[in-house]
């Protein structure tokens, strides 16, 4: 089953490309996995071997803005910078795009504006690629619905299946060969008061992107054998917690997932390691915390930075030891 193939499924047809407006505008937020995509039983459409459940932030992710241009490639800007065409980035946005126009008859102007730091752990290809089709959805006027969005933007990075929704999303596995049943969808739950804090302890680019480390870790990791079963528990009890509102629960959860998925990346081979000596400091930090009475957990992607888990009434507490610390209230009104 190819990436063309699931074109034809959701279109019937060759996706219409004449422009339905100057411009398509659109914005996904990032999300963040409270249970973890890492290993693929598909690697061209991007299936995963386990279902995933994330929590979106809501005004943080991608704005991207595509116009039609007059040239013989695309042009890519990331807030404000055009990002050179010889990019791994560029790349994977052309190829995405060449799904929709078998004849590269047209190319694009794409303006991505994030703000949240890029390649660092922080979904930014989930936001990027969930934006990135809804934008073009908005320009040609396929008037595609969510879970087909879905299915699309997967084909350009699994996590961005999830990034259409706000509040808690659960991506499921799915069987078929053609991946038409692997697609996200929104949790009727909310959490008022539930927070997430990013803590950022680098912006640099990661080493080893969560392309390869998943791969790695599929292919080389005695301990990966585990991790389809950890998934099944955990989100069994994930959904739980949201049930019952067991804070702990969830973020007890949510963090023995991530350091579970981190250490399948250990057995690898070569070892692929997403920890600075800071993140280590901070994981500590937060043990002891908990130990003292503060209901403070984490997660933490294919990086180095950690998101904490929190209560609104623990705010104060959290920026007096994380003073860096950027809180976002996921579910507070405006
Ligand atoms: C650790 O979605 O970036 O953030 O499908 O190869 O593009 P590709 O991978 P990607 O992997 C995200 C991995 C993760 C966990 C998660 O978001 O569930």
């Amino acid at each position: 089953m190819r990436k063309s193939d699931v074109i034809q499924l959701i279109f019937h047809r060759p996706p219409p490309t004449d422009p339905k407006h100057e411009k398509g505008l659109a914005f996904a937020p990032t999300n963040i996995a409270l249970v973890k995509y890492w290993g693929k039983r598909d690697a061209e459409l991007n299936l995963p071997m386990t279902s995933s459940l994330s929590i979106a932030l809501p005004d943080k992710g991608a704005m991207t803005t595509v116009m039609l241009q007059d040239q013989a490639q695309e042009t890519v800007i990331v807030n404000d910078r055009e990002i050179p065409s010889d990019s791994e980035f560029v790349k994977r946005i052309t190829q995405f795009l060449d799904l929709f126009r078998p004849e590269k008859k047209w190319h694009l102007n794409i303006n991505i504006k994030m703000n949240i730091p890029i390649a660092a752990g922080l979904a930014s290809s989930a936001c990027g690629f969930a934006s990135l089709i809804s934008a073009l959805n908005d320009l040609f006027g396929w008037q595609l619905a969510a879970h087909q969005l879905s299915i699309l933007a997967r084909l350009g990075s699994g996590s961005a299946a999830r990034s259409f929704w706000t509040g808690f999303v659960e991506w499921h596995a799915g069987v078929q060969s053609d991946g038409m049943d692997s697609v996200a969808e929104p949790l009727s739950v909310e959490w008022p008061g539930l927070c997430v804090g990013l803590l950022t302890m680098s912006d640099k680019e990661k080493p080893i992107s969560s392309r390869e480390g998943m791969q790695r870790t599929v292919n080389s990791s005695i301990l990966y054998t585990a991790w389809p079963k950890k998934v099944t528990q955990d989100l069994a009890i994930l959904k739980q917690a949201l049930h019952v509102k067991n804070f702990p629960l969830l973020g007890g959860t949510a963090e023995s997932n991530a350091l579970t998925m981190h250490a399948t990346m250990l057995a690898s081979w070569p070892p692929v390691c997403y920890f600075l000596p800071e993140t280590i400091a901070a994981m500590q930090q937060i043990w002891s915390l908990r130990r003292q009475g503060l209901a403070l957990y984490f997660t933490e992607d294919a990086g180095p930075n950690l998101k904490l888990l929190f209560l609104e009434e623990d705010i104060g507490a959290v920026k007096e030891h994380f003073p860096s610390v950027e809180v976002v209230n996921v579910f507070e009104k405006e």
